[in-house]
C-alpha cells in the first residue's frame, strides 16, 4: 500500500501526526508537503496528490488543511477521485466500504490527533463492499466519463 500525504499551512501539524504513525504502521508514504514557514493556498498541495492517486501511483491520499474542506473540494474536482471528509471513525470506515474513497480529508482544527490517528487507521484498513454499492460508484464513474 502506498499513500501520499498533503497539506496546506492550516494542516501542517496534523500532516506530520500522520506521517509518524505510517510510519509506526510500516506503510509506505511519501510527503508531499507543505514544506512552509508561512501562508500557502491549498489547491496548490491538494491538486497534485489527488492526481497522483488519479493516476495510480498511490493507492490512498491523505490531505488536511485547516477544515479540511478546501482539500476535499479541490481534490474532487480530479477525475477518479472520491475524497471524502471524515472526523468520525463510524465514517472512514463506511466511505471505504461503500464509497470506495480513495482519498481522506481532515481538519486540524476540527480533530486532535488522538481521533486522526484512530480515522487514518480505520480507514486504511477497511474494504469496499463492492454489491449495491458499486452500482452507485459506477454512476459516479459513468457521469465523470461523459462530462467535458
Ligand atoms: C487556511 O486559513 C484555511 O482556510 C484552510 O486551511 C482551509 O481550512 C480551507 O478550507
Amino acid at each position: 500500500m502506498k499513500v501520499v500525504l498533503a497539506s496546506d499551512h492550516g494542516g501542517a501539524n496534523l500532516r506530520s501526526e500522520i506521517a509518524s504513525l505510517l510510519e509506526e504502521m510500516q506503510v509506505e508514504y511519501t510527503d508531499s508537503g507543505c514544506h512552509c514557514e508561512g501562508s500557502v493556498d491549498y489547491p496548490d498541495y491538494a491538486i497534485p496528490a489527488a492526481e497522483r492517486v488519479a493516476q495510480g501511483e498511490f493507492d490512498y491520499g491523505i490531505i488536511v488543511c485547516g477544515t479540511g474542506i478546501g482539500m476535499s473540494i479541490t481534490a474532487n474536482k480530479v477525475k477518479g477521485v472520491r475524497c471524502a471528509l471524515v472526523h468520525d471513525v463510524f465514517s472512514a470506515k463506511a466511505t471505504r466500504q461503500h464509497n470506495n474513497a480513495n482519498m481522506l480529508a481532515m481538519g486540524e482544527r476540527v480533530i486532535g490527533p488522538g481521533l486522526a490517528r484512530e480515522i487514518v487507521t480505520v480507514f486504511l484498513s477497511s474494504d469496499y463492499e463492492a454489491g449495491r454499492h458499486a452500482t452507485r460508484v459506477d454512476k459516479i464513474e459513468a457521469y465523470e466519463k461523459k462530462k467535458k
